[in-house]
């Protein structure tokens, strides 16, 4: 991901009737985005329509890479367009990620329990239920956590 890439990524979490329960809006995100672009720590990536390097976002993965314990990778956030859904944009996302980083200790997320679309996607790539937090990051919503041993 670039600069240039930051408004239309932020724009599909904006529109994303999932992070709105989370009060996760578009402003927020080109926040979140851009502190992230800046962190050494983080990798950013992008996949583009129709598949090559120039055309716009159809989805993005934010990683962060001992986000978790300070040890493990950890999944901050991925999301694909609604229109790009099914289609496998989010799996190849989720194998870049993995051929940088799965063998450095796995790699942990957070998934929304009532998420169920986003959890078998997880499931359908090896990643396996370990528990769920109460409240974590909204009053009223459970986390489940997720691991995929490296
Ligand atoms: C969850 C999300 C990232 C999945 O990305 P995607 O590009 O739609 O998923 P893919 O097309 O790569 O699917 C890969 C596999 O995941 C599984 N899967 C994906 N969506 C699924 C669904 N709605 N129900 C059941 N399984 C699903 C399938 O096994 C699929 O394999 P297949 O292609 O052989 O059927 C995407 O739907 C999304 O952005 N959702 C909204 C935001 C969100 O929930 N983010 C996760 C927050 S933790």
């Amino acid at each position: 991901m670039t600069e240039s890439d930051v408004e239309a990524c932020a724009d599909l979490v904006g529109r994303s009737e999932f992070f709105r329960k989370y009060d996760f809006s578009a402003e927020r995100a080109t926040v979140l985005l851009r502190q992230a672009l800046a962190d050494p720590g983080s990798d950013l990536l992008v996949i583009r329509r129709p598949s090559g390097q120039s055309g716009p976002p159809r989805g993005f993965a934010w990683f962060i890479r001992r986000g978790a314990f300070q040890r493990s990778g950890y999944l901050r956030l991925i999301a694909i367009s609604p229109d790009s859904r099914g289609t496998g944009a989010g799996k190849a996302l989720m194998t870049a990620i993995e051929s940088k980083y799965l063998s450095n200790r796995g790699i942990f997320l957070l998934v929304t329990e009532g998420n169920t679309a986003a959890r078998r996607f997880y499931e359908s790539l090896g990643y396996g239920f370990i528990g769920t937090i109460p409240d974590f990051v909204k009053r009223g919503l459970n986390e489940c956590i997720y691991f995929k041993a490296g």
